[in-house]
C-alpha cells in the first residue's frame, strides 16, 4: 500500500542518490554520535571538515574524554554555540567514565545520555544498531507533510506527536531502518527541498498528496509565532 510503497521507493532512491559522506562508512556509535552533534544546526558542507578533524584528533570516546577542553573548543571554532562543544565533552566523559567506554545500544538507554534528545538517540540506535527508531527532524517533517498531505502546524505539540507516530509506523515497515532513516533525511535534503522541489523527477510524484493537489509550496504548515 501507500506506506509500504513509500518506504521501498525511498530506500531504492537513496541507494542511487546518496552522497558519499564519511560518517556513512561506520557503525561505531561514538563516530555516529560525533557526526550528529556536529551536524546539529550545521550544514553538511560546513560540518564535514570539522568531523574529519575531530575524528583525527579524537578517534575514541576515551581520547575525547581525556582532552583538554580548551583544545576541544579550539577545534570547534567556527561552528558556534560553544555550549554544544562543552556538552559534547561532558557526554564523552560520562561514557568514558561511568559507562566504562561503552556507548548505550538502545534508543531508550541512549536517551539517558546528557545532551542526547530523541533525534540523536534515534540516529545512533538506527545507524549503529539498526533499531527501528525513527529520526524526526525538519527534513522528515517536510517529506511526510507533503507525501501524506499532513496539514498540522509543525510548531504545535499535537502535530509533532502526529508526525512522530507516522514516522514510527513507517520505520516499522522497513527491513533496514538504518538505510531508511538515512534515506528520508537525504531525500529531504537534496530532492524534497523547502523551496522549489523538482517534483518532475521525483520517484514519489504519483503518490505525493502535495504534488497531486499542487500544494508543495504550502506544506509543511509552519506558523510564524
Ligand atoms: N544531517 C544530520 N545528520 C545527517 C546525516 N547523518 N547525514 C547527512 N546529513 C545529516
Amino acid at each position: 500500500d501507500l506506506k509500504d510503497g513509500f518506504v521501498n521507493t525511498l530506500t531504492a532512491w537513496y541507494e542511487h542518490h546518496k552522497r558519499d559522506l564519511p560518517w556513512r562508512h561506520t557503525r561505531n556509535p561514538y563516530l555516529i554520535w560525533l557526526s550528529e552533534v556536529i551536524l546539529q544546526q550545521t550544514r553538511v558542507a560546513q560540518g564535514r571538515p570539522y568531523y574529519e578533524r575531530f575524528v583525527a584528533a579524537y578517534p575514541t570516546v576515551q581520547s575525547m574524554s581525556d582532552a583538554d577542553e580548551r583544545d576541544l573548543l579550539r577545534l570547534w571554532q567556527g561552528l558556534g554555540y560553544y555550549s554544544r562543544a562543552r556538552n559534547m565533552h561532558r557526554t564523552a566523559q560520562y561514557v568514558a567514565g561511568p559507562l566504562a567506554g561503552k556507548f548505550p545500544e538502545t534508543y531508550q538507554e541512549l536517551l539517558k545520555l546528557p545532551g542526547v534528545g530523541t533525534y540523536t538517540a534515534a540516529a545512533i540506535a538506527s545507524f549503529s544498531f539498526n533499531e527501528k527508531a525513527a529520526v524526526v527532524d525538519g527534513n522528515v517533517y517536510r517529506v511526510l507533510a507533503r507525501v501524506f498531505g499532513v496539514e498540522a502546524d509543525i510548531t504545535t505539540t499535537l502535530a509533532k506527536k502526529t508526525f512522530a507516530k507516522l514516522a514510527d509506523q513507517l520505520i516499522q515497515l522497513s527491513d533496514n531502518p538504518a538505510t531508511y532513516n538515512q534515506a528520508i533525511m537525504e531525500f529531504g535534503a537534496i530532492q524534497c527541498t523547502p523551496v522549489s522541489p523538482d517534483c518532475l523527477i521525483c520517484p514519489l510524484q504519483q503518490r505525493c498528496q502535495a504534488y497531486l493537489t499542487g500544494r508543495q509550496r504550502e506544506l509543511p504548515v509552519k506558523s510564524r509565532k
